[in-house]
């Protein structure tokens, strides 16, 4: 893919309606295929990430018809999964490969785990600890317990396990395979991470029981099928919601997005640093509450995103350290040394390109301290192969003095596809030298 060439363009006055959740489609592939009959999933992310997990499942024995890209037609075969005729290729995708060595850990034959060179310089001992305690064999083939993972599974005793990280990879990965595990397992999480596996798990009558910070599972059940519809992704609304909440008279409608309150810590950010937010709840379907964003923007001010609210922001800390920037006052990062193992050093990425922009930034060991306010310029910037950072980027430029160029933008295909056009298009249609801009995108295709 070309490079992007971003122009100056910070009014936005919109509707944008958002692809479908990336953590929810894994998880609906994966629990439809160990249901117990035919599950039809709509609003699936088409996304390389997803369509990895989709690839991985076929390769598992499950039979996947995809008549529409959003459409997935998912022959469940309660619980049963044959051995992979070869490699299971996770491509970028942290939450493939974690979550299939939980289910795989369950199963009695061998696979092997591998990924691209990103995914294969990610920490795995955070899964191969508990999965091990459960009685699976897991072999990181990489340095520090990196990948390729080959998984001898097989019969699974259940755990009682407290995450050392906050991680909804790690605890889905315990859940999934306690599902084969004889007995209740319980996983406690130092801070509430996104709970779409638990609501998933309920939504198929699986039924996992939460105690504050603890999930428990009893071992057995099958799920029942069911058709599922997949919300829109609030982590990729996100960026369109920086983009309106840091310009005074920008006024922007995201409609028929997931609200699940484990993912909307972006929200309770953005009204603290100046945003007007509306939540408008439509729905809560299959377990997952959904609804409209209606954001006003105003002049930001800088705030401090740390401690538990972490987690419930980690896949928008590059985007909210760029609202950051163009707020007024220091915006503090504490607390995400979890960034630096994402699919780049997340922290030194930010703070590269931030710095290359003008602004004026320290990097911590855990963290970021933004002194916004100063504005920014266009700069030629790199993706680090991040999605997330290719895309906060590209936000940054729609504020930035003169072109901002982001290079290697292929990675954006991982999480959400579509987005450069929908940046062309208010480019085109929120020119600074139009006196009054209105515009109104057509949703993105029925969901
Ligand atoms: C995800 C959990 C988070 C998040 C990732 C998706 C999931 O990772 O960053 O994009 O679907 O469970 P961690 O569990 O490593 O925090």
């Amino acid at each position: 893919m070309p490079d992007w060439k971003i122009r100056r363009a910070p009014t936005l006055e919109t509707e944008i309606k958002v692809p479908g959740d990336k953590s929810i489609s894994h998880r609906a592939v994966i629990l439809s295929a160990l249901a117990n009959g035919v599950c039809v999933v709509r609003g699936f992310l088409p996304s390389e990430d997803c369509l990895r997990t989709v690839a991985a499942m076929r390769a598992l024995g499950i039979e996947i018809e995809n008549p529409e890209p959003e459409t997935l037609i998912i022959h469940g075969k309660k619980r049963v999964l044959t051995e992979p005729a070869g490699d299971i290729d996770c491509g970028n995708s942290g939450t493939t490969m974690r979550l299939l060595a939980g289910l795989l850990a369950g199963q009695p034959f061998r696979s092997r785990l591998i990924g691209d060179a990103s995914l294969s310089r990610r920490p795995m001992a955070r899964i191969i600890e508990p999965l091990t305690q459960m009685g699976a064999r897991i072999t990181a083939e990489g340095a520090n317990d990196s990948p390729p993972l080959v998984i001898e599974g097989g019969s699974l005793q259940p755990i009682t396990y407290e995450l050392p990280v906050a991680s909804a990879q790690v605890k889905s990965a315990i859940l999934l395979a306690s599902m084969f595990a004889k007995g209740r397992t319980s996983v406690t999480e130092p801070a509430i991470c996104r709970d779409h596996t638990e609501r998933m798990l309920a939504y198929y009558l699986v039924r996992p029981h939460r105690n504050d910070m603890t999930v428990s599972l009893h071992g057995g059940q099958t799920p029942e099928s069911r058709d599922f519809t997949v919300p829109g992704d609030i982590s990729s609304a996100a960026f369109w919601l920086v983009a309106a909440a840091a310009q005074p008279g920008s006024h922007l409608l995201v409609t028929d997005v997931g609200l699940n309150s484990t993912r909307t810590g972006v929200l309770a950010v953005l009204v603290r640093m100046g945003a007007r937010v509306n939540e408008i709840v439509d729905d809560v379907e299959v377990g997952e509450v959904q609804g409209n964003i209606e954001l006003r923007g105003g002049r930001l001010r800088g705030t401090v995103i740390h401690g538990r609210e972490i987690a419930n922001v980690i896949d928008e800390l590059p985007i909210l350290a760029v609202a950051g920037a163009l707020a007024h006052g220091t915006t503090v990062i504490a607390d995400a040394g979890e960034l630096r193992v994402k699919e780049t050093d997340r922290l030194t990425a930010i703070a590269t390109n931030l710095k290359a922009m003008g602004a004026h930034v320290t990097e911590t060991e855990s963290g970021l301290e933004i002194h916004g306010g100063t504005p920014l310029k266009g700069a030629k910037l790199d993706s680090f192969g991040d999605h997330r950072i290719a895309m906060a980027f590209a936000i940054a430029g729609l504020f930035a003095e003169g072109e901002t160029v982001i290079k290697n933008t292929e990675c954006v295909a991982t999480s959400y596809p579509g987005f450069h056009e929908v940046l062309l298009r208010i480019m085109k249609e929120n020119r600074e030298d139009q006196t009054h801009v209105i515009t109104s995108l057509p949703p993105q295709g029925k969901r």
